[in-house]
Parts: C-alpha cells; structure tokens; sequence
C-alpha cells in the first residue's frame, strides 16, 4: 500500500518536531511494509509575513490529493493571531469537513502526571471535540470600536446535522472503549445553542442503549479533570470547550507537549489532517527542546486512520519504551532534545 501525506510543518517548533515525526513514520512503513511518500509546503505565518497569506489561494485543493496531512502548528508572535479569516488551521479544518476533532488524554508510563495520585489507568479517555461550528464560525463584528459606545459579537451556531454527526461518532467510538459518553456543555447559560446541542445529542444517545450517557456542565468538568479523572471515557463537547479542555487534558497527561490530535473527516470525503493540541511555542522554537511525542503520536493517529493498525501501536508502544526509560524533554524535567526523542523512538521500533 501507498499513501500520500502532505506535510506541513507550519511555524515555530512545527520545524523540528515535525521533521521528528517523519521520521518514525518512515521507520514503521518500513518495518510494516507500507510506501509513504511526502511532500512539504511551507505554509503559515512565515508564509503570511512574505506572500500576505498563510497558503496558497489553491492550497486546499492541493491538499484534496493527497491521503492525510501531518501538520505542526502555525504562529508568529510578529502576525496578528486576530486577522480575519487568515488561519490555516480553521480554513482546513472546515473547508475539508474535518467535523471530528479526537484528541486523546493519557498517561504514558514514566511520566509524572500533576495529579500525583493518579495512575495510567485513572487517565485515560478521549475528547471528541466538534469541529467546524459552534463558537468559532467567526460569524461577528466590531462596531464602532474606537469611540466610546464600541461593542463587539460573535455568533455561535449549532446545527442539527452538526451534532448528529458528532454524537454519531463519540458513541460509535464508546462502542469500542468503556462504553460510556459524557456530553460536556453549559445548557444552563447557553440555553439556545446549548440546550439544542443537548436535546439533539440525547436522542442520539437514545439509539445506543448499551452505551451509558450523561452530561456534564463544563465548570464541574473542568474540576473533575482534576480530581477524578478516571470518570471519563469518551467526551463529546462543541469548538471552543474542547480546545480549553484539551489543553488541561494535556496538563494532566504531563506537558501540553504530549498530546496528539485528528482532525477527522469520517466519511473519507476529504482528507484528514493530524498534528498535536498545542501551538507553534516561539517561546521554545529553534533550540532542538520542544517534546516532539504529541506530534508523534498525532502520526500514530493517522496511521490509525489509514488502517495501520499494528504500524500505529508500534509507535505508541515505542513512545511507552522511551518515556518509561527516562527519556524526557525540558517540559518533563529530562534533558534530552527533540531529535534524541525521535532516535529513540526509531530505534525501538527497528529493534
Ligand atoms: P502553545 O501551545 O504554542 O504554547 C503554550 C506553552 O506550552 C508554551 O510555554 C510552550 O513553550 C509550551 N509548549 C507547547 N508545545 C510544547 C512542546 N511540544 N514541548 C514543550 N513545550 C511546549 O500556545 P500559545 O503560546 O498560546 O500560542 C503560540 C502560537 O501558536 C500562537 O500564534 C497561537 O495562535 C498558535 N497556535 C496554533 C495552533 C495551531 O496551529 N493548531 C494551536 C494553538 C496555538
Ligand atoms: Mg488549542
């Protein structure tokens, strides 16, 4: 088997984890005899500052040929993070219909989680994140914002067809994992947009009775994040709850550096692209210290998502092996360098 992946390495550390990435995917397609041919784009805020834009005016239909994209992240501290409709990530992630966003939360032997009594069974489960709705359609406007009367809307929209799909997915995934579904969600304040999320996610859960359904207001969820987060299983929750709670997901997990992503179309209408939950880090970019594993483990993912099943356990189970053996960047207190991750990581795996 052949499969194509665009690259896309974006700004910041994205030019070296995911360079790091490509690497252990070339490993395991040896090993497990699968062809991956890339191809790079320099697309991003460094596109941005030279050509006005971050990709190409056709960059998605280029992206339309291929089978996944491994993305990093994009972000320059010099390019405004509010310009409208600049951003890669959320033209690609809704113009593809990449309405899943999956973000998994867990332990990796080896790594201290801040929840100190907390083990790798008590954390382990999934946010389902809605990804092309919700509170981000950038549907608003400033008005008058340089006088004293200035205000400010954005709109947020929720679909039927939007949340059906979602749900369809986060219990069809229970299904496969503990069996239980928590609707993460603030109905008590959003009661429009919310309160027809939740009526909508309710009769799908309907059609899945062996799988346990509940919801969960997201403060309380926030807190339990913390303090049982072995309640979890699979979440579903909109665009922007998600996003706050994958970061906390990736906080408990260790380091934000830890956590990989899909963002999926299920269908197989378009391609999906993988890249980890967090930013381009400027703060850390160029020093070879960035943890590189949540964008290895974003390529676990896609393999995941293309059918290499075993391909895809061997590079978790080689992240296993490096953490447990104590190799670990800056973020979790170690002292080896994103590219001595990413040896490891292939060594085990040639081994
Ligand atoms: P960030 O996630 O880039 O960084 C937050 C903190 O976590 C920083 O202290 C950073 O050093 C640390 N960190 C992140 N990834 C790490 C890794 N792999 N290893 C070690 N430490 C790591 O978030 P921030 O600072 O809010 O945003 C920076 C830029 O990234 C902004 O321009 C933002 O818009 C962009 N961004 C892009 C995303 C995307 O393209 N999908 C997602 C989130 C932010
Ligand atoms: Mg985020």
């Amino acid at each position: 088997k052949q499969y194509k992946i665009a690259v896309v390495n974006g700004d910041g550390i994205g030019n070296e984890i995911v360079p790091a990435g490509v690497s252990v995917l070339r490993a395991v397609a040896k090993k497990y005899n699968f062809d991956i041919t890339t191809e790079d784009f320099s697309w991003g805020a460094g596109h941005y500052v030279k050509h006005g834009e971050f990709m190409p005016k056709d960059g998605l239909e280029t992206l339309k040929k291929f089978d996944a994209i491994y993305f990093g992240a994009v972000g320059l501290p010099e390019v405004d993070d509010t310009l409208p409709a600049k951003d890669y990530t959320f033209k690609v992630r809704t113009e593809l219909e990449q309405y899943v966003n999956y973000r998994p939360v867990k332990l990796f032997s080896g790594v201290q989680s801040p929840l100190r009594d907390k083990t790798e069974e008590d954390i382990d489960f999934v946010i389902l994140r809605e990804n092309n709705e919700g509170e981000f359609v950038q549907n608003g406007k400033i008005f008058y914002p340089d006088t004293p009367n200035g205000c400010a809307v954005d709109t947020s929209m929720v679909t039927r067809l939007g949340v059906e799909r979602i749900a369809h997915y986060a219990f069809k995934l229970a299904r496969k994992r503990r069996k239980k579904v928590t609707n993460v969600t603030k109905s008590n304040t959003l009661i429009y947009t919310l309160g027809f999320w939740d009526k909508v996610i309710a009769e799908v859960a309907a059609q899945y009775p062996d799988v346990e359904y509940g919801k969960m207001y997201i403060d309380n969820a926030s807190a339990s994040f913390v303090l049982k987060p072995e309640f979890f299983d699979v979440i579903v929750t909109t665009n922007m709850m998600g996003d706050i709670l994958s970061d906390l997901g990736g906080a408990i997990m260790g380091s934000l550096g830890l956590g990989g992503s899909g963002n999926i179309n299920p269908e197989g209408d378009y391609p999906s692209m993988f890249e980890p939950i967090h930013g381009s880090a400027p703060d850390i970019a160029g020093q070879n210290i960035a943890n590189p594993i949540g964008q290895i483990w974003s390529a676990a993912i896609m393999l995941e998502h293309l059918g290499e099943q075993e391909a895809a356990d061997a590079i978790v189970a080689g992240i296993e092996h490096a953490t447990a053996q104590g190799n670990l960047t800056k973020d979790l207190k170690g002292s080896a360098s994103t590219s001595e991750i990413a040896e490891r990581i292939v060594s085990f795996i040639n081994s």
